[in-house]
């Protein structure tokens, strides 16, 4: 039997909020987030601000154990001339655990493509950090029937060749570029169905934790949970709503926990 999968609500809050305004969010969001996990390991709740705002959101993380820190993004070298670039160890010193790695914004405004995705998420395992690998088809993709050719593509580009134990670690996120930001999500049986293809891209992939993300709201996240496919949210827009982004966190709890 596979292990039990992780359940986990990342707020991703892009480039929004300077460090003073990310400290008030971050306390908003830890106390009533802390109280809802409590010491409960099957659901994790994760913000991932902005690089600049990490050290003032850090100890106040720290003194809520059951919310991890996130990165929106790390470089694949430890250091070196790559102006503009944020290293494995550079997270690691300001308590960062998990880190976003090839999301839609990143490959479409900054050139990331298949190959970076990949010394990314190689670099966030090496040195110990969950990286979150966004997938996920464009409209133009849907259109054209591609949705399937491409999310495994993107799926088998970042994970092919990591060894198995290292895969546990990993968790994907399904993001249609098209739901991203648009209010328009996807169908919560559409995103349980490319969750199920992504499973199937290789072996050892069944114990890891599926997120769906795009236009995610706590009117819409429990019917995503409720297939038993999708494991969480990469939420965008509402995790800058505390009391949104706690409410989305409690109702990935097993239902007799709510
Ligand atoms: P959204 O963003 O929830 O605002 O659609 C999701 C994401 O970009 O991860």
């Amino acid at each position: 039997m596979t292990r039990p999968r992780r359940r986990l609500v990342v707020g991703n809050w892009k480039m929004y909020r300077t460090p003073s305004q990310a400290e008030a969010l971050a306390r908003a969001i830890c106390d009533p987030v802390a109280r809802t996990v409590g010491d409960r390991a099957d659901v994790v709740a994760a913000i991932a601000p902005p690089f600049t705002a990490l050290p003032a959101v850090a100890p106040i993380v720290r003194l809520h154990p059951p919310v991890a820190l996130c990165a929106q993004n790390v470089h694949w070298e430890d250091e070196g001339a790559f102006t503009g670039e944020i290293s494995a160890p550079m997270l690691l010193e300001c308590d960062v655990r998990y880190v976003i790695v090839g999301h839609s914004e990143r490959r479409r405004y900054f050139g990331e493509t298949d190959a970076t995705v990949a010394a990314r998420t190689a670099a966030a395992l090496r040195h110990g950090l969950t990286p979150i690998v966004a997938v996920g088809e464009t409209l133009d993709e849907r259109e054209r029937g591609e949705t399937e050719t491409r999310v495994l593509a993107q799926v088998r580009a970042a994970l092919d060749g990591i060894a198995a134990e290292m895969l546990v670690r990993v968790v994907v996120a399904y993001e249609p570029v098209w739901a991203i930001g648009t209010g328009r999500n996807c169908d919560p049986a559409e995103a349980g169905r490319i969750a199920r293809l992504i499973r199937s891209a290789l072996p050892d992939l069944d114990a890891v934790s599926i997120l769906y993300g795009g236009s995610v709201k706590p009117d819409n996240f429990p019917a995503y949970l409720a297939g038993g496919d999708v494991d969480g949210g990469l939420v965008g827009g509402a995790s800058l709503d505390a009391d949104a982004f706690a409410v989305m966190v409690r109702q990935a709890l097993p239902e007799d926990a709510r």
